[in-house]
C-alpha cells in the first residue's frame, strides 16, 4: 500500500488519473490537494473523495508550509504533480501566474519532497507531468519530438512547463531525488474544461454558437485519448526507471480543421438517431437536420501559434510496453456522449470567470 498525494487532481487530467488509479490500488491512500482555480472543480472528484481512502484538500503548491504540513501528515510514497495553469491562450494574456504555479509551485514541491524524504529515498517518488510544447514547434515533415529533442519553448506556457522540468531534472541530478518525468501529446476526453479546443467546440456547436477556428486550420496536433494518457503515467509511476523522462502519444496528428469537422460530424450522427438531443439542444443545426459545420468559421490567428506537434512514445513502448488504445475516432465519439450526457457538469462551469474569459478570447458578440 502507498500513500499518494496528487496534485492538480481536480483539474482535467488529474480527475481522471484519480479515477484511474483507484481502479488500479484501491487500497492505495490518495490525498488531492488543488487551489480549485477557474479550471478546478471539486465535482470532477467529489464521487471519488467519498470515503477514507480519498481525501481532497483545497490548497496553493506554493503554499510551502501548507505542503510540508501535507508531507509530515500523509507521509507520501508517490507524489504525481499535475498542477499547473494549463492553457496556451491564457498564458498570451498574462503569463505571470503561469512562473508562479508551474515553476515556483513545482519548486516548492520539490524542496517539500526532499525535506520529507531525506536521508532513505526508498519506496519515493516524484512524478511530474510536464507537455510535447516545450519541445517547440515542426514543420510539416520533421520527425517528431523525442525525449533528446532540444528544449525550444514558443509560448509563456510552455516555457513555465519547460523551466519546471530542468528544475526536476535538477534536483534529481543535484539531491539524487527519485524522480520521473512524462511529455505528452494533447489530451481529450471526459471533464476537460471547456475552453480547450475540443470540449469548446461540442459545447459551442450544442448551443449553435460559431466554432472558432484559428487561422488556417491547418496546425496540427497529436491527440491522445486521456484514459490512455493515464495508463501511461500509471506504468511510469510504478516501473519507470528514475532520472528519465518519456514522451506519450497516440501517434495521432491531425490538423484543427479536420479534427473539427469530424467532431461536427459526430455530432450530426447523434442527433440523426437520438430525436429527444433536438429539444434538449434546439440551436444546434442538427436539430434541423443540418450540418454543424456550418458553423465553423476563420478567426484571427493565436499569436507565435506552433504548427505542428508530434511525439515519438518509441521508448515508452519498448521498455514499459505501452501502446495507446484508443483510436481518434473512437475517443472523440466517447467525449461526444460524455459532454452530451453531462451538461450540468459544464452548466455549472459556463458563467462568471468562464464567460468573461470567452468574451476577452472571442469577442463578446460570440
Ligand atoms: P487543468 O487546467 O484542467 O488542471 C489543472 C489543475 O491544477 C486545476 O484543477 C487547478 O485548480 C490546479 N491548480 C492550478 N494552480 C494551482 C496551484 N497553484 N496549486 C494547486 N493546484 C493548482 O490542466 P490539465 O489539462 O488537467 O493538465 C494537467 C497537467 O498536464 C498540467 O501540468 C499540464 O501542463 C499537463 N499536460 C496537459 C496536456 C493537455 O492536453 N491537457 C497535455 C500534456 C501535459
Ligand atoms: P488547445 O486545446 O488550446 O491546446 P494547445 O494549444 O495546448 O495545443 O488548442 C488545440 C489547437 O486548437 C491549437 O492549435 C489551437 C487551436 N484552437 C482553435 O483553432 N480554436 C480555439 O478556439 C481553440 C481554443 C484552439
Amino acid at each position: 500500500m502507498s500513500n499518494l498525494l496528487v496534485t492538480g487532481g481536480a483539474g482535467f487530467i488529474g480527475a481522471n488519473f484519480v479515477s484511474y488509479w483507484r481502479r488500479l490500488r484501491p487500497s492505495d491512500r490518495i490525498v488531492i490537494l488543488d487551489a480549485l482555480t477557474y479550471a478546478g472543480n471539486f465535482e470532477s472528484v467529489a464521487s471519488l473523495c467519498d470515503d477514507d481512502v480519498c481525501r481532497f484538500v483545497r490548497g496553493d503548491i506554493c503554499d510551502a508550509a501548507a505542503v510540508a504540513t501535507l508531507f509530515k501528515k500523509y507521509d507520501f510514497d508517490l507524489v504525481v504533480n499535475f498542477a499547473a495553469e494549463s492553457h496556451v491562450d491564457r498564458s498570451i494574456y498574462a503569463s505571470q501566474v503561469f512562473t508562479r504555479t508551474n515553476v515556483q509551485g513545482t519548486h516548492t514541491l520539490l524542496d517539500a519532497a526532499l525535506a520529507a524524504w531525506r536521508p532513505s529515498f526508498q519506496r519515493r517518488r516524484f512524478h511530474h507531468i510536464s507537455t510535447d510544447e516545450v519541445f517547440g514547434s515542426l514543420g510539416p515533415h520533421d520527425p517528431p519530438f523525442t525525449e533528446t529533442s532540444r528544449y525550444d519553448p514558443k509560448s509563456p506556457y510552455a516555457a513555465s512547463k519547460a523551466a519546471s522540468d530542468f528544475l526536476v531534472r535538477a534536483y534529481s541530478h543535484t539531491h539524487g531525488l527519485p524522480v520521473v518525468i512524462t511529455n505528452c501529446s494533447n489530451n481529450y476526453g471526459p471533464y476537460q474544461f471547456p475552453e480547450k479546443l475540443i470540449p469548446l467546440m461540442i459545447m459551442n456547436a450544442l448551443a449553435g454558437e460559431q466554432l472558432p477556428i484559428y487561422g488556417d486550420g491547418g496546425n496540427v496536433r497529436d491527440w491522445l485519448f486521456v484514459e490512455d494518457h493515464c495508463a501511461a503515467i500509471g506504468l511510469v509511476l510504478q516501473h519507470g526507471r528514475l532520472g528519465e523522462t518519456y514522451n506519450i502519444g497516440g501517434g495521432q496528428e491531425m490538423a484543427n480543421i479536420d479534427l473539427v469537422r469530424l467532431l461536427c460530424d459526430e455530432i450530426d450522427r447523434r442527433f440523426a438517431t437520438d430525436r429527444n438531443l433536438a429539444v434538449r439542444f434546439p440551436a444546434c443545426p442538427a436539430a434541423k437536420g443540418n450540418s454543424t459545420r456550418a458553423l465553423m468559421r476563420f478567426v484571427k490567428d493565436r499569436p507565435g501559434h506552433d504548427r505542428r506537434y508530434a511525439i515519438c512514445a518509441d521508448k515508452l513502448a519498448h521498455e514499459l510496453g505501452f501502446c495507446a488504445q484508443t483510436p481518434l475516432a473512437k475517443g472523440l465519439s466517447l467525449t461526444v456522449d460524455w459532454y452530451v450526457n453531462n451538461e450540468d457538469w459544464w452548466r455549472s462551469i459556463v458563467s462568471g470567470a468562464y464567460r468573461e474569459w470567452i468574451a476577452l478570447q472571442y469577442g463578446a458578440a460570440n
